[in-house]
């Protein structure tokens, strides 16, 4: 049974409902239900005390507990303040207890959490009880967007040399926030996140941004512990990136704002997995699409597939709605917004806020915010003209929506699974270095989703097989090919 320490989220009595859904979610995951059944005999994560950062939806949900079914102990947190489905997160608190008593796994995650909040939980997440050897952090990390990452390793630094620098007048709120913490947690223990560093054993990166951190580190020698790059397996970015955001992106514009999308002009900033997603959805309901790029191949890519490419400077003033989705940072600017046309959508599925300049539109003299509904903003400018900002600039398709169907998150979580499966009991074969999943296991994670959709395969003859130079079972493609 959990005690009231640990976890914190909004409401236990949404426990019930959050099942009823985990239940429908486990259906459309058939990945995550053959990894259980394949590994519930060898038990492969005993041991294994995983400490999770990412959107604590439904579909993770489904993947906490494949974790828990292999043998894991596992905390949680979400790795955005917008993302939580609060009755999921009851559910997996609750477990087989009672909301009286709950009886499941420790989640520390509610929608709407302040950036204090969010610091919060992510330290309560990776803040283990004492198993013996003194040490109070997990031994594996599942991150998403590398914040979990980051707080181990930022704390190790300022551990080594001391003392946590002063925040700089230019630095965001949110690095403001999380130095503050870093300082608390140095004035009382010196030498913890040096110590939880050590002992983990590996981490496992969900998406495109969180990556990027950990090549970063990798190249400057200052990774603590080997990862294993989720995002790029092809299972997860060439479906969840693109298919997710295709499905997600409307789904957040619909719920926030019921806007008829036929026949407006989108801007989609970036077409790289994501971009593509969303142009391709903008344009499904009838949005004509422009694209911006800096990558002449993205660029040629969007204009080959029909859409207009141009400059924001181009185009500011005459779309309708406009979408980043670079993982680049200051894509959309104050001045940008002060230039659209009267009630012009603007919202961000890229990882991080800063791809909208939020602080910069903040600071516009005369400008008023006003909330329509929880993540529905109108900002107004001196002049009377309103935009409408998603989801204070975090990524919509979670903030106002519900973020990717299960389906398609089983294929991502499937190598989730897989990778911790790695990284845990192979921990030796993984010298400290970003490495991404073999073919093998990517084309195993497509394989478990094909019977569900009614996908004949065909079996290449041995003849054929040795005529291409691959084996009759796979993998199919040299580790170069694009798809
Ligand atoms: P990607 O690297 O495939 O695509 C990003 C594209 O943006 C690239 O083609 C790049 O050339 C372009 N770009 C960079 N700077 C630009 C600029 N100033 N103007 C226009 N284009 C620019 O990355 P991916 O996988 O598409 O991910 C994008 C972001 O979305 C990342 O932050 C990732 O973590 C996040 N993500 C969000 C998801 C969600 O559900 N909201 C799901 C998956 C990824």
């Amino acid at each position: 049974v959990l005690t009231p320490s640990d976890y914190k989220v909004a409401d236990l009595s949404l426990a019930e409902f959050g099942r009823k859904e985990i239940t429908l979610a486990e259906h459309e995951m058939p990945g995550l239900m053959a990894i259980r059944a394949e590994y519930a005999q060898a038990q492969p994560l005993r041991g294994a005390r995983v400490s999770g950062s990412l959107h604590m939806t439904v579909q993770t949900a489904v993947l906490i507990e494949t974790l828990a079914a292999l043998g894991a102990e596992v905390r949680w947190a979400s790795c955005n303040i917008f993302s939580t489905q609060d009755h999921a997160a009851a559910a997996i608190v609750v477990g087989a207890g009672t909301p009286e008593a709950p009886a499941g796994i420790p989640v520390f995650a509610w929608k709407g959490e302040t950036l204090e909040e969010y610091w919060w939980c992510t330290e309560q997440m990776l803040r283990w009880p004492d198993d013996g050897d003194g040490v109070t952090g997990p031994n594996m990390i599942l991150d998403d967007g590398g914040d979990a990452t980051m707080l181990v390793h930022k704390g190790t630094e300022f551990e080594k040399a001391g003392a946590v620098p002063d925040a700089a007048a230019s630095d965001s709120e949110e690095w403001q926030v999380f130095l503050s913490l870093l300082r608390r947690s140095l004035a009382e223990d010196g030498n913890r996140w040096t110590a939880v560093g050590e002992r983990i054993k590996g981490v496992t990166e969900e998406t495109t941004t969180g990556v990027h951190r950990l090549y970063e580190m990798a190249k400057e020698g200052s990774l603590l512990f080997p990862a294993i790059n989720v995002n790029d397996s092809v299972t997860k970015s060439k479906f969840d990136n693109k298919y997710g955001c295709r499905h997600s992106l409307i789904d957040g514009i619909n719920r926030a704002t019921d806007v008829l999308i036929g026949g407006k002009v989108a801007v989609v900033c970036g077409y790289g997995d994501v971009g593509k997603g969303c142009a391709e959805s903008l344009r499904g309901q009838g949005a004509r699409v422009i694209v911006t790029e800096v990558d002449p191949i993205c660029a040629l890519q969007a204009a080959m597939d029909g859409f207009q490419v141009a400059t924001l400077q181009d185009v500011v003033g005459s779309a309708d709605i406009f979408v980043t989705a670079t993982g680049n940072k200051d894509i959309i600017m104050a001045a940008d917004m002060a230039a659209m046309k009267h009630q012009a959508i603007v919202g961000n599925i890229g990882h991080f806020d800063n791809e909208i300049d939020m602080a910069g539109l903040a600071k516009v003299p005369g400008v008023v915010k006003t909330e329509v509904k929880p993540q529905v903003h109108t900002w107004t400018f001196a002049d009377g003209k309103t935009i409408i900002v998603l989801s204070e600039g975090r990524l919509l398709n979670l903030g106002n929506a519900t973020g990717h169907p299960s389906f398609v998150m089983s294929n991502s979580f499937t190598n989730q699974v897989i990778a911790q499966i790695e990284l845990f009991t192979k921990t030796e074969e993984y010298p400290i270095d970003v490495y991404v999943l073999p073919k093998h296991l990517d084309e195993k994670v497509a394989r478990l989703h094909l019977d569900a959709l009614g996908v004949r395969l065909t079996q290449l003859t041995p003849d054929q097989a040795s005529y291409i130079g691959v084996a009759v079972e796979g993998p199919y493609k040299p580790e170069h090919y694009r798809y």
